[in-house]
């Protein structure tokens, strides 16, 4: 029997359930955290109950599910030992295999794409498959060059490992992004452009001169993934309700929100999210959809945004509560304030859209909109 194959298509990623027909037991690969209720869904529709939520690697473009899913669904996790995925519930070794009813998935250590990269063969009466992650793609493979990446060490999992499977076994990538669905070991084997008939000298070559830009979603997936997609944030309690403005601006504008409640207020059409942002922030950094752009202070020389009064009342004009975003929740409080005179509820979303700069001075990694893994995109 074939697995069920699901697409998330903002990432091109391929998330798989297999299931023993007789036992309704279920195990998930590479879950995708935007598609928790569609495989949830899934699981209610086919009658499964999710033993296990495993993952091939730690991604680099979406985060996982596989937290969630252990929450509401009662799975194990389980991940490559090599990822560094501490919250996985089991750390799996090369030669592992978990169990869902009479089924059983094997582990294999396939590194390349990342040092820990596993790659998992499911073996069936009507045929064997195996789930490559980003170690053997469909004509292609993952890219080397960063997350620990080696090409030498690709050629030998491509070459070595997964083509001494028997040519029958069909690949189940984890992306494609043409539509195809599947291929076979021995297709890949004959034919597959980076590496078939190549040389290891020959393939190092090749994913050298490549060049990919870094994925968009990089510095927020990577570390979400390395806590199986959930987050741990300090202040919980305070996270769903607004927050009085510290008393030195008591009563200049509405409140402070967490990012999450000024999503949750947007999605119920209770407020009316701003990002006040400039112009040229939201085209290179991103932006968050249904957001309406009021700058407060716009480039070049960053001066005060003059339509911004005009704006902002017309943002607020129906009578809705504003939610104002900035880059770290500096600006917004300063345009919070303006639209409070202009007699509008005007809230500062706290952390802004990057959050406050790490140890490293890199934004991204210590709260914002983009760290809590809210929605956003880039053009
Ligand atoms: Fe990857």
């Amino acid at each position: 029997m074939n697995p069920i194959q699901l697409f998330d298509p903002a990432s091109s990623t391929y998330t798989y359930v297999l299931f023993d027909q007789a036992t309704r037991d279920a195990l998930i690969i590479d879950p995708v955290d935007e598609q928790l209720e569609r495989d949830l869904a899934v699981l209610r529709e086919y009658g499964l109950k999710l033993a296990w939520a495993v993952e091939t690697h730690a991604h680099a473009d979406h985060i996982t599910s596989a937290g969630k899913l252990a929450e509401l669904a009662g799975a194990k996790t389980a991940a490559p030992v090599g990822c560094g995925i501490g919250t996985a519930g089991v750390q799996l070794q090369h030669g592992d295999t978990l169990s869902f009813g009479a089924q059983s998935l094997l582990a294999l250590h396939t590194p390349g794409h990342t040092a820990g990269s596993m790659s998992f063969v499911w073996k069936t009466p009507e045929g064997d498959h195996v789930f490559t992650g980003d170690t053997l793609l469909i004509n292609g493979c993952g890219r080397t060059d960063f997350q620990s990446g080696s090409a030498h060490d690709l050629y030998h999992s491509l070459t070595v490992v997964l083509f001494a499977l028997p040519d029958a076994t069909t690949v189940w990538p984890g992306h494609d992004y043409q539509g195809r669905t599947h291929s076979s070991i021995g297709q890949e084997k004959a034919c597959n452009a980076r590496v078939a008939g190549k040389t290891e000298a020959e393939f190092v070559a090749i994913m050298e001169a490549l060049n990919l830009p870094k994925p968009r979603r990089m510095d927020e997936a990577v570390p979400a993934n390395l806590t199986s997609g959930i987050r741990h944030d300090a202040d919980g309690a305070l996270l769903m309700q607004p927050r009085p403005v510290p008393a030195a601006h008591a009563g200049t504008y509405a409140g402070d929100v967490s990012p999450q409640l000024a999503w949750q207020w947007l999605q119920s059409g209770e407020a009316v999210l701003v990002d006040v942002r400039s112009d040229a922030e939201r085209e290179w950094v991103g932006f968050v959809p249904g957001a309406v752009a009021v700058a407060w202070k716009q480039w070049p020389g960053m001066v005060l945004n003059p339509r911004f009064d005009g704006a902002i009342q017309q943002a607020g004009a129906g009578g809705r509560k504003l939610v104002l975003l900035c880059r770290s929740g500096v600006r917004s409080i300063a345009a919070a304030k303006r639209a409070t005179e202009l007699g509008l509820e005007a809230y500062n979303i706290l952390e802004g859209f990057e959050g406050d700069p790490d140890e490293h001075a890199r934004r991204g990694f210590k709260g914002g909109w983009r760290h809590h893994g809210l929605p956003w995109r880039q053009n």
